[in-house]
């Protein structure tokens, strides 16, 4: 999802490209005059600016000029009718990206706009590489409006300048380890390695050399000189995941390590000097942890200079939705389908559940609706685990005779009592049996179903 900004006195076409790139998942503003378009610069956080070359109260250079002064890759893209070419010609030689040319059609502008994300995308990586970038890098890529989130945004924001210790806390799949990548990224030392190690996947000793090294020979199968992750996140950061799954032993090591930043490789007596940034993270609540004397308290209190709580995501519904779009974006584009709508039933669907998985869970589950789904993502694409159990739903009641009765004949008089309840309308009739209207349809010809009202009589 992007962030967009359509600056055009046209009202008629605003709406119809708001309603355009909404659809296709992005976040979309409309204005109509050079004043609220600075405004908007300098609030908002954008990706790309859409405006008519005849910008009323302004002119097109000035408002290139006030883009570069925010935000030096925000992509500007000029709209013109053919007569105004000389002034985009201008535009264009002062740094817009491209040029489309009005009447347009919402698809021609999507591709450009597409592929500016594109080249923004590349050059805020190139950025990061050089170590140069700022507050921006992989904000985008980062979903939440909900205040609770925002006001984690913030923190962040704050503490990626400083080199304090930070923990993330949060349930599975909250965002823990995007969290910590994004504060990495958007520090000091983004040009410096962001090292991650996963202390519950490895047994106690492995995880001392994989965290501090060891020397050729230091224990049985040390054939060679190990660097560890310690090391290698000189002068970055190390995010160390699952931290209450560290054994008392370890936990002292990496607490030496946060107070005088030193260390020694396993069978080594040299000591080593370190310059590392420590996030931890985990789904534990560390406090319990201290109190049964599996955490000791005085390493909590290093690592929780900056603590940040992740709000599960039944408590930030207003992001389920957003989150969705985001996700629908990102896999009809990794799939090459484009599913850009969603029934209204599917999303109340994803708005009534509890989400125990947080935004992984919901990022699985709109993976598998993109690759169930035809043209939209229909309520049967989204496949949550509580569609398993019929807890829910209503019990339904029927009676077998002695004799039995075939399943056939049940099925044909639930369709035929859903078809009569719905006015033999299919689509609704579909939605009350929990199917596709592709299915219903097709379980209709088979039992031979027919209605006089229906045009083609089945
Ligand atoms: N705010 C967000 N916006 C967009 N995507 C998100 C957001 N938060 C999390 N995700 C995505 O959700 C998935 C899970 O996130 P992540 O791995 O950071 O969670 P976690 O808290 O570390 O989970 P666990 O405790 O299970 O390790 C990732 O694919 C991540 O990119
Ligand atoms: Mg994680």
């Amino acid at each position: 999802m992007a962030n967009i900004l359509l600056i055009d006195s046209d009202g008629k076409l605003r709406d119809r490209t708001i309603h355009f790139f909404t659809g296709s998942g992005h976040k979309i503003e409309g204005v109509d005059d050079f004043n609220r378009a600075l405004d908007f610069i300098q609030k908002q956080p954008l990706d790309v600016v859409i405006s008519d070359v005849h910008v009323p109260g302004g002119n097109i250079l000035s408002l290139l000029r006030s883009i570069r002064e925010r935000d030096s890759e925000i992509m500007l893209i000029v709209t013109s009718p053919i007569e105004e070419v000389s002034s985009v010609i201008q535009a264009i030689k002062e740094g817009a990206f491209d040029f489309v040319r009005k009447p347009f059609n919402q698809g021609e502008l999507y591709v450009k706009v597409e592929k500016a994300l594109e080249i923004r995308h590349l050059s805020l990586e190139a950025q990061h590489l050089r170590g140069q970038q700022n507050l921006i890098y992989k904000t985008h890529e980062v979903i939440g409006e909900s205040p609770h989130f925002r006001e984690v945004l913030t923190v962040i924001e704050k503490v990626s300048m400083s080199d304090s210790s930070v923990i993330v806390l949060g349930e599975t799949g909250t965002g823990k380890e995007l969290i910590a990548g994004l504060i990495h990224y958007n520090s000091l030392r983004a040009g410096k390695a962001f090292v991650r190690v996963n202390c519950a996947a490895l047994p106690d000793d492995l995880l001392e050399s994989e965290l501090f090294g060891h020397e050729k020979g230091a224990f049985t199968g040390a054939e060679k000189l190990r660097i560890g992750r310690f090391e290698q996140a000189d002068g970055g950061t190390i995010f160390l995941d699952e931290i209450a799954d560290m054994s008392l032993k370890t936990q002292a090591k990496v607490l030496r390590v946060l107070q005088e930043q030193t260390f020694e490789r396993l069978g080594s007596s040299r000591t080593k000097q370190v310059n590392v940034r420590v996030i931890s993270a985990t789904n534990k609540i560390l406090e319990d942890e201290i109190s049964t004397g599996n955490f000791r308290q005085d390493l909590f209190y290093r690592l929780n200079v900056i603590r940040l709580d992740l709000p599960p995501l039944r408590e930030r519904r207003e992001d389920i939705l957003k989150l969705t779009r985001f996700f629908m974006l990102r896999y009809s584009t990794k799939m090459n389908k484009k599913i850009h709508k969603i029934h209204l039933l599917a999303e109340e669907k994803l708005l009534a559940y509890n989400w125990p998985g947080n935004i992984r869970e919901l990022e699985n589950i709109v993976e598998r609706a993109i690759i169930m789904a035809v043209e939209e993502i229909s309520p049967e694409d989204i496949y949550l685990p509580s569609d398993r159990k019929t807890a829910s739903s209503p019990p339904v009641e029927f009676f077998i005779p002695q004799e039995g009765v075939s399943l056939e004949d049940i099925e044909k008089k639930a369709i035929l009592q859903a078809l009569e309840k719905c006015l033999w309308v299919q689509k609704d009739a579909a939605r009350l049996l929990k199917i596709s209207p592709r299915t219903l349809n097709y379980k209709i010809s088979k039992h031979n179903i027919g209605y006089d009202g229906w045009k083609k009589n089945l």
